[in-house]
């Protein structure tokens, strides 16, 4: 395995910030897991440490699809990237606003009053869940995302080899970039205000990062097992196709109870029930080209992608449609439902898709033959047995809770702090199971093709 063009190494340093942001997030999600037992433990408060776990997450998956973009439109187009030093200058630019947002939070989680406004507008933390980033830091990002699909697009112009793959991946983070937009409307109205915020939140995962996610995938299956073009790209239109048409007017589940107009009942319960269908077409899509494979040289690859269809499958489209229903939803809204799924669709389909494109590219960019996959199916398995019982975990707290508290009435304190304690217990243990998986995964990165393989990945077969 070796890369066709000498640009495509930039996607390491994309993926070197998103690994440790990484192990930063899984850490400071078990401090906010340990917090639900012992609510004062640690110096920052919860809502600092849940600021920082999700922020974290969203960061680290957007930079290491970045990193993925820097990769494939290379390879798909033909040419080296237009601007490496610029591509260079937009990595380290989005470093260095990141790493100032995070002390940023730090510094308000230790001192309150650094947020106060400045002329109307909070410096540290703007407060919108999962694009907490002040208003300077929402600049920096636009700024950078532009630079970064600019550097793509000059790079397809160069050889003008419109490939299905590229064109899907390019449309899908240009979606994203200007999905980002609507985050960063000011409304006086509540509802107007969350009106505007689901859709970079919805949009985002459901719709651009599940056209990203699609495009990915075929390149996937096209690196590892050696699928036709024409198939994976026939597949993807309509993998795509469906995520657009069901997704869009999808939205409309988290327009029930915010104060818009009734009709989002139907259209939200409509439209979301149908959401799980393209990501059903994706296993299938893995599956079926899996089969057909003769010679897969790099396992590790193989795994990660098939496992990220399924659990893509499992936790946004099963895990989701259990409640997107207005009539089930009306009882489980806000609930830890939400967070079971939550943790297991941004795990299945946008985590494990990060690492598969890794483990697909990063052997190819430190120019390795065949290296030895033993850690990274060990830190699969650590991580995906853990984040299934956390999520089981949860989901029971769940349904205790809405038990209780919609049902019986009960006070959501009383909930919290005594019935649902063993599953807080629980779901620091096996969050501890996930951190031992994450672990093996960086050592696994850092040292991947730096040390011998061994006699079996190397036989002559696999070479
Ligand atoms: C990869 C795709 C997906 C990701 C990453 C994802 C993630 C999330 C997250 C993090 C939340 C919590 C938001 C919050 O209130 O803070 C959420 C809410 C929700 N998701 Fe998803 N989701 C995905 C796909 C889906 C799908 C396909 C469905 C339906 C079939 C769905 C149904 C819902 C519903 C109904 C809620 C609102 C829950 C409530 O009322 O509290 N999601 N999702
Ligand atoms: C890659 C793995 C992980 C992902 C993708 C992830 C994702 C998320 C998301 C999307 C939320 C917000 C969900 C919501 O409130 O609806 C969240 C909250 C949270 N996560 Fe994670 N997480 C991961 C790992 C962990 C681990 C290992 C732990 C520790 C056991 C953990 C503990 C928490 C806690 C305690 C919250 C706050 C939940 C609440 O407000 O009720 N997470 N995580
Ligand atoms: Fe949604």
């Amino acid at each position: 395995m070796s890369i066709k063009y000498q640009s495509q190494k930039i996607a390491e340093y994309f993926y070197t910030f998103a690994v440790v942001l990484f192990l930063v997030q899984v850490v400071v999600g078990i401090i906010a897991a340990l917090q639900f037992i012992w609510p004062s433990f640690f110096i920052l408060n919860f809502n600092t440490i849940r600021t920082l776990h999700i922020n974290a997450l969203v960061v680290w998956l957007l930079t290491g699809l970045m990193g993925a973009t820097y990769y494939v439109v290379p390879e798909e187009s033909e040419t080296e990237l237009w601007s490496l030093p610029l591509a260079k200058l937009q990595f380290w630019a989005t470093v260095v606003a990141i790493t100032a947002v995070v002390l940023g939070y730090i510094w308000m989680g230790l001192n309150p009053q650094a947020n106060s406004p400045i002329m109307g507008i909070t410096p540290l933390n703007e407060g919108r869940e999962y694009i907490e980033a002040p208003r300077w830091a929402d600049v920096l990002i636009v700024i950078s995302v532009l630079l970064f699909l600019f550097i793509n697009f000059m790079t397809m112009l160069k050889t003008k080899k419109w490939t299905g793959i590229q064109g899907t991946l390019i449309g899908g983070l240009t979606v994203l970039a200007l999905m980002y937009l609507p985050g960063m409307f000011y409304t006086k109205s509540m509802v107007k205000d969350q009106f505007w915020w689901w859709w970079v939140v919805h949009l985002w995962v459901e719709g651009a990062w599940e056209v990203i996610a699609g495009a990915l995938l075929a390149f996937m299956l096209m690196k590892v097992v050696g699928a036709r073009r024409e198939v994976v790209e026939k597949w993807m239109y309509i993998e795509v196709g469906f995520v657009m048409f069901t997704g869009i007017l999808g939205t409309g589940h988290h327009y029930y109870w915010i104060g818009t107009p009734g009709y989002w009942l139907w259209v939200g319960g409509i439209f979301s029930s149908l959401e799980p269908l393209p990501l059903l077409f994706m296993v299938w899509d893995a599956f079926r080209t899996t089969r057909e494979a003769r010679n897969v040289e790099n396992r590790a690859g193989l795994y990660y992608t098939v496992a990220h269809a399924i659990f893509n499958f499992v936790g946004a489209g099963l895990w989701g449609v259990i409640h997107t229903l207005p009539q089930i939803n009306k009882w489980t809204h806000g609930t830890q439902i939400t967070t079971a799924h939550g943790h297991l669709a941004f795990y299945g389909a946008y985590v494990l898709l990060v690492l598969a494109m890794i483990y697909i590219t990063l052997p190819a960019i430190r120019g390795v033959k065949a290296f030895n996959a033993s850690r990274a199916f060990q830190s699969f398995w650590w991580m995906t047995i853990s984040m299934v019982f956390i999520v089981l975990t949860i989901t029971g707290a769940g349904m205790v809770q809405v038990y209780m508290e919609r049902l019986m009435g009960l006070d959501y304190v009383a909930v919290k702090a005594n019935y649902n304690m063993w599953f807080w217990i629980l779901r620091a243990i096996f969050g501890v199971g996930f951190l031992i998986g994450v672990g093996i995964f960086v050592i696994d990165f850092f040292r991947l093709g730096k040390e011998p393989a061994p006699a079996v990945t190397a036989a002559p077969e696999r070479l």
